[in-house]
């Protein structure tokens, strides 16, 4: 029961983000120098994943074309003899045959998106990566998810405490907290207004699951905002396997939410020793010119 395979749903609209998602597929937005998608792959492949299951929609090329080699770019950069950019540029580049593309037709969901991937991922337990949540720590989420899953053997979602008022935007927990960082889930609910939330403890864009919830998946109930959600056939699932929630250490950053976005792009590049410093300066410049 080794995890090997990651499901990678990247076929979301990002109409939050148009114009620049017009033509590209949202995880292409970059934060810093890197495309959000090549974080969550490189976090992917820290921990030991095997195969990259990509469900994508609109925007898929640029996608595709990012871990494709490109003998343009790299005949380019040896003439102009720049080797350092020239291995980075190849080793983003997995071996073939690791990354697999499947496309969702109809924005269904995210459950319906997980769903997509059921003939790829097959019988076995799998890895699911949301790129929009970005999360800075020196210890990889999906690593310490998979060190855990080792041991607990059942389904896992990383886990945060949020603002009360914010319930509506996550998946959301009734869960005892059994040992340290790990709770047993009880009960869960898709973006609950805060009056009707059982706790703040939400769910955050990495997943362990067993492949028991595509069957579940398969049955296509609607659920918030009338999508097919993943939260859902979680719920479902509880009342055969149980679920555990995994709080994960680190600063998470919501690059769905264009503020979330920026201040990703903020943190990432204040730990560059060759941006800091002018970033810094600059911050402060602006700071005394907003205080007047
Ligand atoms: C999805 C899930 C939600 C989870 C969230 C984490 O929502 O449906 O349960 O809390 O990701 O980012 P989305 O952000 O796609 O609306």
């Amino acid at each position: 029961m080794r995890i090997k395979k990651a499901v990678f749903p990247v076929a979301g609209l990002g109409t939050r983000f148009i114009p620049a998602t017009k033509a590209m597929a949202k995880e292409m937005l970059p934060v810093v120098d890197k495309p959000l998608i090549q974080y969550a792959v490189e976090e992917a492949f820290q921990a030991g994943i095997e195969q990259i299951v990509f469900v994508t929609g609109r925007g898929k090329k640029a996608l595709e074309d990012h871990f494709d080699r490109s003998y343009e770019i790299e005949h380019a950069l040896e003439a102009k003899k720049k080797h350092d950019l020239l291995k980075q540029i190849r080793e983003l580049v997995p071996p073939t045959g690791t990354i697999i593309y499947t496309r969702q037709h109809e924005p269904l969901g995210l459950g319906h998106a997980i769903w997509c991937a059921r003939d790829i991922v097959g019988d076995e337990p799998f890895a699911v990566l949301l790129a929009d949540d970005l999360i800075q720590t020196d210890r990889p989420v999906l690593s310490e998810m998979i060190q855990k899953f080792d041991r607990l053997r059942a389904s896992m979602a990383a886990v945060m405490e949020v603002p009360k008022d914010q319930t509506d935007k996550y998946g959301i927990l009734d869960a005892t907290a059994v040992e340290k960082d790990i709770y047993r889930i009880n009960d869960m609910v898709e973006k609950p207004s805060p009056d009707q939330a059982p706790s703040n403890l939400a769910i955050i864009g990495r997943y362990i699951l067993m492949p028991k919830i595509f069957a579940l998946l398969g049955k296509k109930q609607t659920g918030a905002g009338n999508e097919i959600q993943l939260t859902d056939a979680m719920k479902t699932l509880l009342q055969e396997q149980p679920i555990f929630g995994y709080k994960f250490h680190g600063n998470r950053f919501d690059c769905g939410d264009k503020v979330g976005f920026q201040m990703a792009n903020l943190a990432f590049a204040l730990e560059r020793p060759d941006m800091k410093d002018r970033l810094l300066a600059f911050i402060k410049e602006v700071q005394a010119e907003e205080q007047g």
